[in-house]
């Protein structure tokens, strides 16, 4: 009989599928999966001598760190339903899992996430699938979506950063990232035979987006500071002038927080003979895209200079329980990318094809709460708690810098990777960061400094170990190491 199931095993061949073992326990579950807090952490490392935290270098092994934490999936007994014990277990794991999430959330300096928000009011609307797949200002036939949510975040920032309504074309993306992707493939669409510059301290999703695109990329030196030496970029310009050239612009570097100066990047392609026409520029503001319009000194960001495109994440300076980010570029570039769809009844002009149709209205939420002025004050609070860290380290010998339009305090390496994991700080070869956000008090950084003090007595006591000489990263007149102190 058709649809037996007799019927339904032939036709997925399962009748030669294995039968499961007979050892297969279906009620076994990890008892202590997950990770220990901070404090559990520490007490499990062993001393050294006289009391130091032995440093224990952590190794990037492929698949083999996530595997040992792993939260198994294991099959429901017949009987769970009515016993409950399934959702207690379940329960208990999430009840667990979320303390260790305001643990971690207590002790994180080193990413820039402002993991300060209250988005209660849109608990209500974890029940949708919200999608907004395909181009925003085209509904298509799928019709849970938030695209008049998406358009009402995306104005507000082609107003931010002066572009009229009917001369943009944007979309909220998964993240910083993605913008990136989207904006150098957008000049590679204007520029098929573009030569893409960035500087050595660009994000690693810049120089991904080269190796995906086969494009030829120049990297340009940097300063001290982390901002583009336009002095090398304009020696690569002129290797190259057969050839335009497709720019990315740092607004906040990832390790120093360092701003390009725009205005010096447009004037040295103007010098070099570049057009206006013969020229794409993406700017990354992942980072401080949102920060810098309200700093007076910050080279403006405004698409009323010759830019191509700027990028944004959402989930850093404004806050956001998902990653998203938002992309905004000129209208008249973006035909050159997009195809109709016919299936989807929109346009394809994004990198994604599905789109977090809940990031929009997290991020309108926000907009709508602090508006220009909420985030001008963040933006000084931010600045200000970071020069207060930035004496306090000094002030206790650490060698420190602050780029002036940053929030990123980049000191010595501490020599204790326990120390750095309970901090959550990132670190590049000697040198670590913090990234003072909303979230960052001054009670926070006076906790973080207090530990950091404390701990460096017990590390540098005897001598056998010195702090680390940062001059080469942070510049002579910034290192406290023996040498330069
Ligand atoms: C300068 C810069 N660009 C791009 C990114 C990537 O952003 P996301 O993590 O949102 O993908 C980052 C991330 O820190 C960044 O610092």
């Amino acid at each position: 009989m058709a649809g037996s199931v007799e019927v339904i095993v032939k036709e997925l061949n399962l009748e030669n599928v294995d039968p499961l073992p007979e050892d297969f326990d279906t009620t076994a579950i990890i008892k202590d999966p997950l990770p220990p807090l901070a404090d559990e952490a520490r007490e499990s490392v062993k001393s050294g001598e006289n009391g130091v935290v032995m440093k224990k270098e952590r190794e990037i092994v492929l698949g083999r760190n996530v595997h040992t934490m792993c939260l198994e999936v294991t099959e429901p007994d017949a009987d769970d339903e009515v016993t409950g014990e399934r959702e207690a277990h379940m329960a208990s794991v999430l009840a667990r899992y979320r303390r260790s999430l305001l643990e971690r959330t207590k002790h994180h300096l080193g990413y820039p996430y402002n993991l300060e928000f209250d988005y209660g009011a849109l608990g209500q609307l974890q029940h949708f699938s919200i999608n907004n797949l395909g181009d925003p200002f085209i509904e298509s036939n799928y019709g849970v979506h938030s695209r008049q949510f998406e358009v009402g975040v995306l104005d507000w920032f082609a107003r931010l950063w002066e572009l009229e309504k009917n001369e943009y074309w944007g979309y909220i993306t998964n993240c910083g990232t993605e913008g990136n992707l989207h904006g150098i493939l957008v000049g590679r669409e204007v520029f098929p035979d573009g030569i893409l510059y960035a500087s050595r301290d660009t994000h690693y999703s810049i120089f991904k987006a080269a190796r995906m695109y086969r494009m030829e990329c120049e990297k340009v030196n940097t300063l001290t500071s982390g901002e583009i030496d336009c002095v090398d970029f304009k020696a690569k310009l002129l290797c190259h002038q057969d050839k335009p050239a497709i720019i990315n612009v740092n607004i906040g570097t990832t390790v120093k927080g360092a701003v390009d100066d725009l205005d010096l990047v447009i004037k040295t392609l103007e010098e070099t003979g570049f057009s206006h026409d013969r020229f794409y520029i993406h700017c990354d503001g992942a980072l401080f895209g949102l920060m810098m319009p309200f700093v007076k000194r910050a080279p403006k960001v405004s698409f009323k200079k010759p830019i191509g495109s700027v990028s944004v994440s959402g989930h850093k300076f404004v806050g956001c329980p998902m990653p998203c980010g938002v992309q905004i570029t000129r209208l008249e570039h973006i035909n050159a990318l997009s195809r109709d769809v016919e299936y989807l009844a929109s346009r394809d002009a994004t990198i994604m094809g599905s789109r977090n149709g809940h990031a929009p209205i997290f991020l309108w939420y926000t907009l709508n709460r602090k508006g220009y002025k909420g985030f001008q004050k963040e933006v000084q609070k931010c600045l200000r708690n970071a020069h207060y860290l930035k004496g306090r380290l000094r002030d206790a010998g650490i060698g420190v810098m602050l780029n002036e339009l940053s929030s990123t305090v980049v000191f010595e390496r501490p020599h204790d990777e326990e120390f750095i994991r309970k901090w959550q700080l990132a670190c590049q070869g000697n040198i670590a960061h913090v990234v003072v956000m909303p979230n960052v008090t001054v009670e926070k950084l006076d906790k973080f400094v207090f530990e950091l003090i404390e701990k460096r007595a017990t590390w540098y006591n005897n001598g056998t170990v010195q702090s680390p000489c940062v001059a080469s990263e942070l510049g002579k007149e910034n290192c406290l190491c023996n040498l330069h102190g």
